[in-house]
């Protein structure tokens, strides 16, 4: 198991170029089953879920170069439509190769997915939605087939909730079919807007990206492309909760502020001040937060559901009582019992959290549950005196790229071990 050691106690003070975000270059690699030809990604971060990704396409038959932050997919049509259980059960984001298999060849076979546990997360919206265009589905044996012998029909989608990878399933699965699909009710996250800008890039038909209305008229193939990943707004956040919670003051380059504003207000009601311009934010933070009265995760543009962990635990030493309320995921609550052992007091109710800022908060031994509540418990270690070890940071290593080197380029005392 490793660990990271962290001496905190003191201001995060810096600059830092923020990668590319892994919520992208995930379904972007999936949608290079969908072309013929050379799929070129710029700015992908180095992240085991990328390395998870990049292991289905092999596994599916096709190749792929990386070098650095440049992945080249020499997309073809797949020499099978099995995802291997086993890379199933990495990433709960390998669902998302169900939508390019199934409109590439017709035909895909999943496990049950895997992840991390932010509760059941089940993909009902993505089946109903993939039933809707044609597909047949049979489960046996713990395996789901998807069979649409004549190949997929557009027609419309209503989404009950809108889930950013069942939004993205549909557009991959609609890029190839007969006629016109149109997702009402449809995940406006900017990785979804990327994902489509990087399909009509390759030559298909997609309007409204972004947008809670999306329309894919099927074309009948797509070639090479090129395409540079957006920023992370996620890894920007976790950087910025943790100049936040240590009263530093740090500059981000290379982030699209527009898509932070939720983010960005919570900071500024703890007391932050937020300074941006077209692709960097600069965070000041006081010596001590104020309490935020309440937070409401919402999907996008509201507060991110991934942040929440984040902004919670550098509010455990606000001044104050804080309530925040999380309306995605069921278990985004479950690193909070590791966060209370550095002297965090938060009590949960449901799918609430009241934080009770304390003035202090101590060093710990604790183990991440979660990608983003391991990034909640870095954050704590790097507030608290002292020295603390996080353990079972294969999460973090999930979704953040050199977290230790970034954290040293902003002054703080962080080793692997
Ligand atoms: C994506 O997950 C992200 N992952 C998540 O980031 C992010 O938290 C989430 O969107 C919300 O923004 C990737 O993009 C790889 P959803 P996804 O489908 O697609 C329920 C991280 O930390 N639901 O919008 O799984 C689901 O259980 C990860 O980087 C159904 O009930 O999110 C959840 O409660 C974590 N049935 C809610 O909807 C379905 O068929 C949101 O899920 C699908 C989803």
């Amino acid at each position: 198991m490793q660990n990271f050691i962290i001496r905190g106690g003191r201001p995060l003070k810096g600059t830092l170029d923020i990668h590319g975000a892994k919520n992208s270059v995930l379904p972007l690699v999936s949608a290079a089953i969908l072309l013929n030809g050379k799929s070129v990604l710029h700015n992908c971060p180095e992240l085991s879920d990328v390395t998870a990704a990049l292991e289905i396409l092999k596994s599916l038959g096709l190749e792929y170069i990386k070098q650095g932050s440049d992945i080249t997919v020499f997309s073809k049509k797949p020499d099978n439509c099995l995802i291997p259980d086993e890379l199933m059960r990495k990433m709960r984001s390998s669902v998302m190769f169900l939508g390019s298999i199934l409109g590439r060849t017709g035909k895909a076979v999943i496990s049950t997915p895997g992840g991390c546990m932010l509760g059941p997360r089940p993909i009902d919206i993505h089946i109903s939605a993939l039933k809707k265009l044609g597909a047949k589905v049979t489960e046996n044996h713990g395996l789901l087939e998807f069979e649409a012998e004549n190949g997929l029909v557009g027609t419309d989608i209503f989404l009950d909730f809108p889930s950013v990878g069942a939004t993205e399933n549909i557009i991959l699965a609609s890029a190839l079919a007969k006629g016109t699909t149109t997702i009402h009710n449809a995940a406006r996250e900017p990785e979804i807007k990327d994902l489509t800008d990087f399909l009509i890039s390759a030559g298909a038909r997609i309007s409204g990206g972004g947008t809670d209305t999306i329309v894919i008229t099927g074309v009948d193939s797509l070639g090479s492309t090129e395409h540079t990943v957006i920023p992370d707004r996620i890894e920007a956040a976790t950087y910025m909760a943790a100049a936040a919670a240590t009263g530093g003051s740090i500059t981000l380059n290379r982030v699209n502020p527009s898509c932070l504003t939720s983010v960005n207000e919570a900071l500024k009601k703890a007391g932050c001040e937020i300074i941006s311009d077209d692709n960097t934010i600069t965070v000041i933070a006081p010596p001590r937060l104020k309490a935020v009265k309440s937070v409401e995760t919402r999907v996008y543009p509201g507060f991110p559901t991934d942040a929440g962990p984040l902004l919670i635990s550098a509010l455990s030493t606000a001044c104050g009582t804080s309530v925040f309320n999380e309306t995605i995921f069921e278990n985004r609550f479950v690193f909070i019992d590791e966060l209370s052992r550095f002297g965090a007091k938060i009590n949960t109710y449901g799918t609430v959290a009241v934080i009770d800022g304390v003035e202090n908060i101590w060093s710990a031994e604790c183990n991440c549950t979660d990608l983003r509540g391991g990034a909640a418990l870095v954050i704590a270690a790097l507030k608290a005196d002292g020295i603390s070890k996080i353990g079972n940071i294969c999460h973090i290593k999930r979704g953040y790229e050199d977290m230790p080197e970034n954290l040293r380029r902003l002054g703080a005392e962080i080793k692997e071990v």
